[in-house]
């Protein structure tokens, strides 16, 4: 893989940002600690004195249930932050990766979403993170990626299932939800990969298989980690009404149709081998 030398890494502590990292090891990798995207003024101000090449912009309130009850704080993050990294990267003439998410579609099921289907996020995550594309496309030299169901090093899904998988056995799942999982450090690769090819414009990058539900992910991890634990497969109203706090609108259908960066020759590998290589890592 060729360096980026000059990349520079916002949410580096995030899932992503650490499998950016361990790719790039001279990559310069942001977080809140050093530079909260709510400050417009810092972010613009630190962007510009590192002067990179590239900015990969990964930093996001992901918290997808509390930005229901959190508006304005999740859109001073998603849309706000996005806007100041979005007039650094202007001024300094720098490529920005912006990267997204599905739930910036309703989730009609039907085919795979291609990059240009209508978007119509359901929840305050989606419609903030949809700011953030729309802010990173006034910038020239812009590639934003759309992904979904990301588990790599830090706080996700399958992390959840397998330790609560430790102390239980059966584990209630939604059953309704379509997707695909994309591993963390897969995501990484296919990001550069795309950066060499010099790609613009939007394309989607999602684990590569047949599509899933939670469930069967669920299923895959606890097959992976060799646990007992049974799988009770139930629908997200169901799910829903057992939980206590506010709960965000999913999308019902989340597969992505990957095929522009599969003309490029970027794709990820099936989800079902990334995720045992996964739990194989972090067992
Ligand atoms: N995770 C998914 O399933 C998924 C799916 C589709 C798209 N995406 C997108 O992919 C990107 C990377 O996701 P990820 O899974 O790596 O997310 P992540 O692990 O939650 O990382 C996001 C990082 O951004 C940081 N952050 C939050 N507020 C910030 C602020 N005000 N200033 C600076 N940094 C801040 C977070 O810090 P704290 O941890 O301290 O809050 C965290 O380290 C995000 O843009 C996300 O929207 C994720």
């Amino acid at each position: 893989m060729e360096l980026h030398p000059r990349l520079v890494v916002t949410g580096g502590r995030g899932q992503l940002g650490r499998a950016l990292g361990a790719r790039v090891p001279d990559a310069v990798l942001l977080d809140i600690d050093e530079l909260d995207l709510t400050d417009g003024e810092a972010v613009v101000g630190m962007l510009c004195d590192l002067r990179p090449e590239t900015i990969i912009h990964g930093g996001a309130y992901t918290a997808v249930d509390a930005a229901e009850s959190d508006p304005e704080g999740a859109r001073a993050v998603n849309a706000g932050g996005t806007r100041a990294v979005a007039r650094a990267a202007a001024t300094l003439g720098a490529r920005l990766v912006y990267i997204s998410t599905d739930y910036v579609f309703g989730g009609t099921p039907g085919e795979p979403y291609p990059e240009d289907h209508p978007t119509g996020p359901l929840s305050v995550y989606g419609a903030t993170k949809l700011e953030g594309e729309q802010a990173t496309a006034e910038v020239e030299h812009h590639l934003i990626v759309r992904t979904s169901w990301v588990f790599g090093e830090g706080k996700n899904f399958i992390g959840a299932i397998l330790g609560a998988a430790r102390t239980r056995a059966e584990l209630t799942v939604v059953d309704d939800q379509w997707g695909r999982p994309t591993y963390a450090a897969d995501l990484a690769g296919g990001i550069l990969e795309l950066l060499d090819r010099e790609a613009t414009g939007t394309f989607h990058l999602q684990g590569g298989g047949e599509p899933a539900t939670w469930a069967d992910v669920a299923e895959a991890a606890l097959a992976a980690a060799g646990s007992a634990t049974r799988v009770a497969r139930v629908t997200t109203a169901e799910y829903d009404s057992r939980q206590t706090g506010r709960t965000a609108p999913r999308p019902a259908f989340s597969v992505l149709d990957c095929s522009k960066a599969a003309g490029l020759g970027v794709a990820l590998r099936p989800w079902r081998e990334a995720v045992e290589e996964y739990v194989k890592v972090t067992a």
